[in-house]
């Protein structure tokens, strides 16, 4: 007699019981339990909002052939110059990243202060270094029967894991195995939408090379930052997420693939990357984001001449990260409210022209985004919410105000490159009179060069 038909019988039996033999009851319920759904892959919630799914067959990562696509340009370097170890178990691409396959993870030789996803008022002021680990010798170990790579450096964090590589013999003893294509990334700045976008990127442009469906990918956080609005972003353009401090319950993780992500200020679209064309995937890219936030993702070259969406960023005061605890923020217009209903006034004489404004610290990212995807000329003051220009439709307009003491940093003329949209700096002098008179005007520019005549 099986173990499943044995239990069953059991089960009958206990229907026609009472409570007399509780506990006996107790146990053979559990024993039916187990028996019916045999614990065969450990069951656990990777994220607060998806556990990891059982359905291995179809997802797991290391039966999975490596096909690189080399379309465009970073990929095609990429692929010239992979360099193979320890029979494929470690790859690496132009000494900017990594992949490793059948890895297991030591977590204990990650050593931090922090495990991360804290809230942020429980930890304001504390040191920018208790929110990353310390990656110490056999944090990672792989199957390697030949010489580990000797003398190669990488940037960063990225290093510190190559150096601590280690290898090992059997695998048997990992109290968890992750079969799905993982990301590990150490992010920089969480709490800023330029860095979290550029990350986001890079994570994105990982998928397509390596030919990874990104909703399938699990992201790996690195680092210890605390709980940020911007994490939502990384659970929604791919599977879910996890923090490693938060695996140190496992001792021993056997990852079927993890891609070791570069760090921020190597990503494809930082601004040190000096950019004059797009780079690969980045329309999709854009198209994935809007998508998986249910903004309009149909990008549409005609810009409608009868209707033309002007929008103005506003920035406000908010508390956003552990290191600036009052939330204030710097390069703020001093009179913004003054000058936003003077614009408001000057461009309801243009029946063509739609003028309108809005505060993102506050907003859903969902409106956010549905905001700029309709957006033909956006208007904001320089800062890290200019970052949506990526998000914008191409052949679109930016109009940067910037005050003469940064008007220097090419961040967003960077990003309005990499997205085909038009870009005017626009400086602007804080206390001048004059400042709305300015930011139409060059505004006025951009719409022209949109809609010849609309303004006629
Ligand atoms: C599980 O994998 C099988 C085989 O690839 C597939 O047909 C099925 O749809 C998958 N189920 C889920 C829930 O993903
Ligand atoms: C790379 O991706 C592009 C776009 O999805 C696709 O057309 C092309 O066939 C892929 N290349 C390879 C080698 O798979
Ligand atoms: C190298 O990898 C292949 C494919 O994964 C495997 O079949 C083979 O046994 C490995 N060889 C050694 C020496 O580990
Ligand atoms: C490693 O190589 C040795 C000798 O070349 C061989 O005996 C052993 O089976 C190999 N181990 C693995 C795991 O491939
Ligand atoms: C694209 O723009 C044209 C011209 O303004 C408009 O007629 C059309 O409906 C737009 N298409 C989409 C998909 O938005
Ligand atoms: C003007 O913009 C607002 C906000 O995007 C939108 O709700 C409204 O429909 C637009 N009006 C026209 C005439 O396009």
């Amino acid at each position: 007699m099986g173990f499943n038909n044995f239990c069953s019988k059991l089960c009958m039996q206990y229907r026609h019981r009472r409570r007399r033999y509780f506990l006996l009851n107790l146990f053979v319920i559990s024993l039916c339990l187990c028996a019916i759904f045999p614990f065969k892959y450990h069951i656990f919630q990777l994220s607060s909002n998806k556990p990891l799914s059982r359905n291995a067959s179809s997802i797991d990562s290391s039966q999975k052939k490596i096909i690189l696509n080399c379309t465009g340009d970073p990929l095609s370097t990429w692929c010239a110059t992979e360099m193979k170890y320890c029979n494929s178990s470690l790859l690496i691409y132009k000494k900017l990243f990594f992949l490793t396959r059948s890895a297991i993870l030591q977590t204990i030789h990650a050593e931090g202060k922090r495990v991360g996803g804290e809230q942020i008022q429980a930890v304001l002021n504390q040191a920018e270094t208790d929110e990353y680990f310390h990656f110490k010798k056999n944090f990672l170990q792989i199957p390697c029967n030949a010489s580990l790579p000797q003398g190669i450096t990488l940037q960063y964090h990225l290093s510190k894991i190559l150096s601590s590589i280690t290898s090992y013999q059997t695998s048997a003893n990992a109290d968890l195995i992750v079969k799905e294509s993982t990301i590990a990334v150490n992010r920089h700045d969480y709490a800023n939408i330029y860095h979290t976008m550029t990350d986001l990127y890079t994570a994105y442009i990982l998928c397509r090379f390596f030919q990874r469906d990104p909703k399938s990918v699990r992201i790996l956080f690195l680092d210890a930052h605390p709980h940020g609005n911007l994490d939502i972003y990384w659970s929604k353009l791919f599977h879910s997420y996890s923090r490693l401090g938060h695996m140190k319950k496992y001792s021993k993780i056997l990852y079927h693939e993890i891609i070791w992500a570069q760090p921020q200020a190597q990503s494809d679209i930082d601004v040190q990357r000096h950019r004059k064309q797009t780079p690969s995937f980045f329309a999709d890219f854009r198209q994935h984001m809007l998508e998986q936030f249910h903004a309009d993702s149909t990008a549409n070259r005609t810009v409608n001449c009868e209707s033309l969406q002007i929008f103005y960023l506003g920035r406000r005061n908010y508390v956003a990260h552990p290191r600036n605890p009052s939330g204030k923020i710097t390069r703020q217009l001093p009179n913004e409210k003054q000058v936003l209903e003077s614009l408001q006034k000057k461009f309801s004489g243009y029946s063509k022209l739609n003028f309108t404004y809005s505060y993102f610290e506050q907003l859903p990212i969902e409106e956010q985004l549905q905001t700029i995807a309709r957006t033909d000329v956006f208007i904001g003051m320089h800062g890290a919410g200019l970052t949506y220009v990526t998000m914008l439709k191409p052949n679109r307009a930016l109009v940067e105000l910037s005050g003469p003491s940064w008007q220097s940093q090419d961040h967003f003329q960077q990003l309005a490159i990499i997205n085909q949209v038009r870009y005017r700096q626009c400086v602007i002098q804080d206390e001048s009179p004059t400042v709305a008179e300015k930011i139409f005007d060059c505004t006025k520019e951009k719409v022209l060069q949109l809609c010849p005549s609309i303004m006629t």
